[in-house]
């Protein structure tokens, strides 16, 4: 059978592909409020002749199709959630919900899966094996693939596949990286407990001001002192909460924050520094401290095997592409949860143009990205899917 041309198959959906696109972009939702975002994905998988189920981790979808024979099952997930931000790019399809936007791309996510779905239902026959499309809602730390992995998305799963639009590089760039690709997020909540008095009398206080202060200083040495510096970790103290008044010395005061690390040894190590500085800091300086460490998210690890294939699929589909195997970011996803125990990778599209300027980085109020990047994230995924269904990686 000649291989299919996804490339331009998918270039003569760009119009269909951006106006999907702009419309997901126009109406934003909230983790778990894809309301309308969900309807319109199951109307459309439906019409294709998916087999769809909705409902499932509350507001997200999941749409089947069976190819001509059978085979494997390949997973392909989008994300649906928009972000508690209010728009300022001002383009014609700006967001019409005041205070929410599609800052990260997900609009992108939602338009290409929808795409890649109707190519591959147009070619059942090259198909040995299942595609099950996953929307999932509530990406952006609400925990929504939890909801769906324990809804049963992974049963019978073999591999599975995400993708995510890349404004930190130009279309053209792809990453598709060989093991970890996306870090491992804590997050961090402290009481620093004190003795509140007159901002006069210090010496009749303990103050918890001062203790978090050294708290925070003193949790840079973690990554600076304690890691391998040929390993990434990260530790990020992103809230300070303390006081009412200038002359009175508060009682506590609270810090949070998030910590981003790849390796599990990593992991361990930066948490129990963590631990030990919080609690020898404070106690030193007089106070005592409460510390609440919770993981959200472990790291997204890409199988090599099937890696390979995506690569392989992008030579083949896009060979005009950069493609970077070591792309790697701090940032983290609960795709992460659908990848723990089935072989999968994600991989990044890039998708900025600094002279149209768009650029802007994801969750900014200016972020929107070059529409270009659709059709090649479209063509990518769906060669990579036939490609991994026959082929079969271990
Ligand atoms: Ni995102």
């Amino acid at each position: 059978m000649a291989a299919i041309d996804f490339r331009a198959e998918a270039e003569a959906l760009s119009e269909d592909l951006r106006r999907l696109r702009r419309d997901f972009h126009r109406h934003p939702e909230l983790g778990f409020q894809e309301h309308r975002s969900a309807g319109i994905v199951a109307r459309q998988l439906r019409a294709l002749g998916l087999e769809v189920t909705e409902g499932v981790g509350k507001t997200g979808v999941v749409g089947v199709l069976r190819g001509a024979s059978e085979g494997p099952t390949v997973l392909v997930r989008a994300d649906m959630d928009a972000l508690p931000i209010q728009e300022e790019t001002g383009a014609e399809y700006a967001s019409e919900n005041p205070g929410v936007m599609h800052a990260c791309g997900h609009d992108g996510h939602m338009a290409m899966a929808l795409t890649v779905a109707r190519l591959l239902a147009s070619h059942r026959e090259a198909l040995h094996g299942t595609v099950r499309f996953v929307f999932q809602p509530a990406e952006e730390g609400l925990g929504g693939a939890e909801g769906m992995v324990n809804d049963g998305v992974l049963e019978g799963v073999d591999y599975a596949l995400a993708m995510h639009l890349w404004n930190e590089k130009p279309v053209g760039w792809l990453g598709i990286a060989d093991g970890p690709t996306m870090a491992a997020a804590d997050r961090f909540q402290v009481r620093i407990v004190g003795k509140g008095g007159h901002g006069a009398q210090p010496q009749v206080a303990e103050d918890p001001v001062l203790a978090a202060s050294q708290v925070v200083t003193a949790l840079q040495s973690i990554v600076s002192r304690h890691v391998d510096p040929l390993e990434a970790a990260v530790v990020s103290v992103t809230m300070f909460r303390a006081g009412t008044a200038f002359n009175i010395i508060p009682a506590e005061a609270r810090l949070e924050g998030t910590i981003r690390t790849f390796a599990p040894e990593v992991t361990r190590e930066v948490r129990k520094r963590f631990h030990q500085t919080v609690q020898g800091v404070a106690q030193g300086m007089g106070c005592r401290a409460e510390v609440a460490l919770d993981s959200l998210t472990p790291a997204v690890i890409n199988d090599p095997q099937v890696a390979a294939v995506v690569r392989a699929a992008a030579a083949e589909t896009l060979p005009d592409a950069t493609v970077d195997a070591r792309a790697r970011t701090m940032g983290s996803e609960d795709m992460a949860l659908m990848m723990d125990d089935v072989p999968g990778c994600y991989f990044f599209v890039g998708s900025n143009n600094p002279a149209r300027g768009l650029d802007a980085p994801h969750h900014h109020p200016r972020f929107d990205f070059d529409e270009s990047a659709l059709p090649r994230g479209v063509a990518l995924m769906s060669a990579a899917v036939v490609k991994m269904l026959e082929e079969r990686p271990a």
